[in-house]
């Protein structure tokens, strides 16, 4: 009983506040409504709903820009994880495919940080989108070269993730091309 009355309190308060901003500013109405348009609406409603600042966002841009720092955030994470796999697996068979996925996201980080990063915020929206269509694939590259090898199968999860956000960056930087 208090759970439903405090529940209806805080949508009752939610109300009053989005009432009274202007209709331009985010919400969840507005995240889920741009997601809508990416591929893959569910995901871009959990990943841009999770980053911090996502509920400030108010324009289609302002979106598009965390999609990009969530795709930077993947590739820079994920080239250290995999360059650190492939510094303690030398002399072992599966070390020349980690050199392989470790040099493709170097490249993809620098692609993402510096080259797609540069081409939005200059407002060259097909620019950063091929960049980070460049970023995603990394994860193919990868993915070929561990191919079969069952004691790194683990890094097909971080190549799963890195498509994933390269794809949503990537469908959010283009809503930006038709206009
Ligand atoms: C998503 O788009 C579809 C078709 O374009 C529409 O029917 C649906 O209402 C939209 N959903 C949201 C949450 O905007
Ligand atoms: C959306 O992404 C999630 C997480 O990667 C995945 O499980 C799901 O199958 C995807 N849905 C579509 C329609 O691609
Ligand atoms: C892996 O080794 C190289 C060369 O020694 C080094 O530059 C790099 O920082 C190492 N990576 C990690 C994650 O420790």
């Amino acid at each position: 009983m208090a759970t439903a009355t405090s529940v209806a309190l805080v949508l009752l308060l939610l109300a009053a506040v989005s009432s009274s901003l202007p209709a331009a500013d985010a919400d969840a109405g507005f995240i889920s409504q741009t997601c809508n348009k990416t591929k893959n609406a569910t995901l871009c409603v959990a990943l841009v709903s999770l980053w911090p600042g996502s509920a400030r966002a108010s324009t289609e841009r302002d979106l598009a820009g965390i999609g990009l720092l969530i795709a930077a955030d993947a590739a820079s994470h994920r080239a250290e994880v995999i360059s650190d796999l492939a510094n303690s697996s030398q002399g072992m068979p599966e070390w020349g495919a980690l050199v392989v996925c470790t040099r493709a996201y170097l490249d993809a980080d620098k692609d993402v940080e510096l080259g797609a990063r540069q081409g939005f915020d200059r407002g060259d929206y097909a620019g950063a989108s091929k960049l980070v269509s460049r970023a995603k694939g990394a994860a193919d590259g990868c993915e070929k070269a561990i191919k079969g090898m069952a004691r790194i199968s683990s890094v097909s999860v971080i190549n799963s993730l890195m498509t994933e956000r390269c794809g949503l960056a990537g469908d959010l930087i283009d809503l930006l091309i038709r206009k």
